[in-house]
């Protein structure tokens, strides 16, 4: 089965409604290592969120190796009203730029200690908080030379998963976005700098990880560029 595609909907080529035949994928189509995107529920677990879900360092019986940080945010709506109880997954590569998916096999080691999958829910003032490991940079072979800056994938469900929103959060002062097409495909430049998180200095705990902040506005004038509009 097509990805995306269920039994009930219709096929992409069904030659009997004509605009099909133009507008059908007329090749194999590609499997990107972003198809997760696509994915259209929660995909950490079916069980009620507890707070250990947010710690994407303490699943294994190790520490993943990498910079622990902590990110953190407020899920807000357009006039800025927390978004409360809401559920933000997160999924990123290693520290090395490897996911552990089987789409990704570039040569970059896996970490025992390191699944890269979270969740949270925001709280009563809209605030969601993980502990991760910064990712790596990695290559994608969209063109020559490809590297995708740092970045972590985030879903946000409003009170149904239809109202599901995906964005990517990056890092600040990273070099690689002047090279990166699915940064620079938010051609809107204040809205390109929203996804990009804040070095958070109230909030990094001494002596253990830095912080990073990241909000998430919903809908409106600021509202975060999400992917699947
Ligand atoms: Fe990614």
């Amino acid at each position: 089965m097509t990805e995306g595609v269920t039994e009930v909907d219709p096929p992409y080529l069904y030659p009997d409604y004509r605009s099909t035949v133009a507008r059908a994928p007329s090749r194999t189509l590609l499997t990107l290592p972003e198809e997760l995107h696509r994915l259209a529920a929660p995909v950490f677990g079916e069980d009620t969120v507890s707070p250990g879900d947010a710690d994407l360092t303490s699943v294994h019986a190790g520490e993943p190796l990498g910079e622990r940080i902590i990110v953190t945010g407020l899920v807000l709506d357009d006039d800025g009203r927390p978004a409360r109880n809401v559920l933000v997954e997160i999924w990123q590569a290693n520290a090395a730029g490897r996911y552990l998916h089987e789409v990704d096999q570039h040569p970059a080691p896996l970490d025992p200690n390191f699944t890269g999958a979270g969740r949270a829910q925001s709280d009563a003032q809209g605030y969601y908080r993980f502990v991760t490991i910064k990712p790596g940079a990695y290559p994608w072979g969209n063109h020559h030379n490809a590297w995708r800056p740092a970045h972590i994938h985030f879903s946000v469900f409003g009170h149904a998963f239809v109202s599901r929103l995906v964005t990517q959060m990056y890092f600040p002062g990273d070099p690689l976005f002047p090279f990166d097409p699915i940064f620079n495909s938010v051609t809107d430049e204040k809205a390109r700098i929203r996804l990009i998180s804040a070095f958070d200095l109230e909030n990094t705990k001494p002596d253990w990880a830095l912080c990073y902040r990241f909000n998430i506005v919903l809908r409106g004038r600021n509202a975060t560029p999400m992917e699947n509009k």
